[in-house]
């Protein structure tokens, strides 16, 4: 595939950011508080910082009205907005003149895309390009900082990061695909990423063997996810040596390919033993992965999807800063705060988890839609990687799942996903911004992963109308 429209593109929006820069102008860059927001905040700060720009970075939770008064109270010179923005471009208009940019890839209306006449909106939708699994927010501004100076090339490694990050890796055996794979392709010609076919274990570099076997939840193995004793009786049995001659625990890396057949053996002969978990998952156990060769053996930045599963966990409990210092080269101070946050991530989500699946009424299922109240338990802010946990649930396996919490600003906050083996066709991001927006609410997303903010006084006609609409051919995923 050809990028010659992007590329097109890239030049002009690029030189105008450059006199900003130039004219010495200030520039506040907000981006999104998950993952590929960090990412894509951090690779365009280190751009500016890169020439010598003023700026200050920030992340936040969504686009919504209030922000930008906010943002326009605060009067900036120029507003780069990254991973967030799709479908606010009247808004920021009209509030910020022509002093601001966007670098997205959530899909966004077609008048969106008609309408930006001074070419402020970089989307990869805008020039062909597939934004839910060819590119993520983290790639588009890679894509500008490369073009702003081919010295930011270094920056490919962190646009890899932001795919894995924002579940791209669609292709076979969790490849990449279209322009990602592009951008890791440079990655890997500056020997910043490699790539192995492996058993993808969560904590790779990082975690014991059977540790990362448990944390591992995408396949979910009944009684070995969060089982770390199962997981441990497991490997030891099948005579995996799990400890090296200094008594350490060996982290997945580390084991040689004849073991990895030997472990994939044992979790295969359990696995045929089960019958809650299908043998199916053996399969989905063995994928690419994606190390950066310049990080340190057992970082936790070495794998990018455990660099990933950090920047996550700092933007949802609220630190994206040490997220953002991480990705702008701080392995000092930053890493270590990265490394605590996510120790508490992980308990938060465990017992949110449990909750849930405690509290029967939080749950109400009817077999292909499945709603889950999170009143009063979910911080907001957590709400996109509970419902993603969810989704890879058994016992949720073939819904549309939607959670949802009292927001601190008396808004309901939904997220939703497609669960594991859902083959519904209905797309998730048109459904939430279409059944948000006739509510005076505001939402949006991708077809498998979308999510909406919506008056508290909506809920049930909303949770009516979305209903009605995961049916509705109106609403079904067209490619
Ligand atoms: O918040 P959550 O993780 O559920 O969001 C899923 C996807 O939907 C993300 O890509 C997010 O940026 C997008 N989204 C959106 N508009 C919203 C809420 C979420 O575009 N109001």
């Amino acid at each position: 595939m050809s990028y010659s429209k992007l590329a097109e593109a890239l030049k002009p929006f690029c030189e105008k950011l450059r006199t900003v820069v130039e004219n010495g102008n200030e520039i506040a860059v907000i981006t999104h508080l998950d993952a590929d927001g960090i990412t894509s905040g951090s690779i365009m700060a280190s751009a500016l910082a890169r020439m010598g720009a003023k700026y200050s970075v920030r992340a936040v939770s969504d686009m919504n009205t209030n922000l930008i008064e906010k943002l326009k109270d605060e009067s900036h010179d120029f507003y780069v907005i990254t991973d967030l923005g799709g479908g606010w471009a009247a808004h920021l208009r009209k509030a910020l003149g022509s002093k601001w940019a966007v670098i997205d890839h959530h899909q966004i209306p077609e008048e969106e895309i008609l309408t930006d006449d001074s070419g402020q909106i970089l989307n990869a939708w805008k020039y062909g390009i597939d934004g839910g699994k060819e590119v993520p927010a983290g790639g588009m501004a890679y894509m500008v900082a490369s073009t702003l100076d081919k010295k930011n090339r270094d920056l490919s490694c962190i646009a890899v990061v932001s795919a894995v990050a924002d579940r791209q890796d669609q292709g076979d055996k969790k490849s990449f695909v279209g322009l990602n794979t592009e951008i890791l392709k440079t990655a890997q010609s500056l020997g910043l990423v490699s790539v192995d076919l492996d058993i993808m274990l969560t904590g790779r570099e990082t975690k014991p063997l059977h540790e990362a076997l448990a944390y591992t939840s995408f396949p979910y193995i009944d009684s070995l996810t969060w089982n770390r004793e199962n997981c441990h009786a497991l490997l030891k049995n099948a005579g995996i040596k799990l400890k090296d001659g200094n008594g350490r625990w060996r982290v997945p890396a580390e084991f040689s390919q004849e073991e990895k057949s030997a472990i994939l053996d044992a979790i295969a002969k359990f696995v045929a033993t089960s019958n809650k978990t299908s043998t199916g998952v053996i399969n989905d156990l063995v994928g690419y992965v994606y190390t950066l060769a310049a990080e340190d053996k057992r970082s936790q930045l070495r794998d990018a999807r455990e660099f990933s599963t950090m920047l996550n966990a700092c933007g949802r409990i609220g630190k994206a800063g040490v997220g953002i210092s991480i990705c702008m080269g701080d392995r000092n101070n930053m890493l270590s705060a990265g490394e605590e946050i996510i120790g508490t991530y992980r308990t938060t989500l465990r017992n949110y988890i449990s909750t849930i699946f405690a509290d029967k009424w939080r749950l109400v299922d009817d077999g292909k839609n499945a709603f889950v109240n999170g009143d009063g338990l979910l911080a907001e802010d957590m709400l996109g990687a509970i419902s993603s946990l969810l989704s890879g649930s058994p016992s949720l396996a073939g819904r549309l799942v939607f959670v949802r919490t009292l927001a601190k600003d008396g808004t309901y906050k939904f997220s939703s996903r497609k669960c594991l083996g859902c083959n519904s066709q209905a797309n998730l991001g048109l459904i939430m911004r279409h059944c948000a927006e006739a509510f005076q609410g505001a939402g949006g997303g991708h077809s498998a992963a979308a999510g909406c903010r919506i008056p508290s006084s909506a809920l049930e006609d909303f949770m009516a109308g979305v209903r009605a609409a995961t049916s509705d051919p109106k609403f079904a995923t067209t490619s």
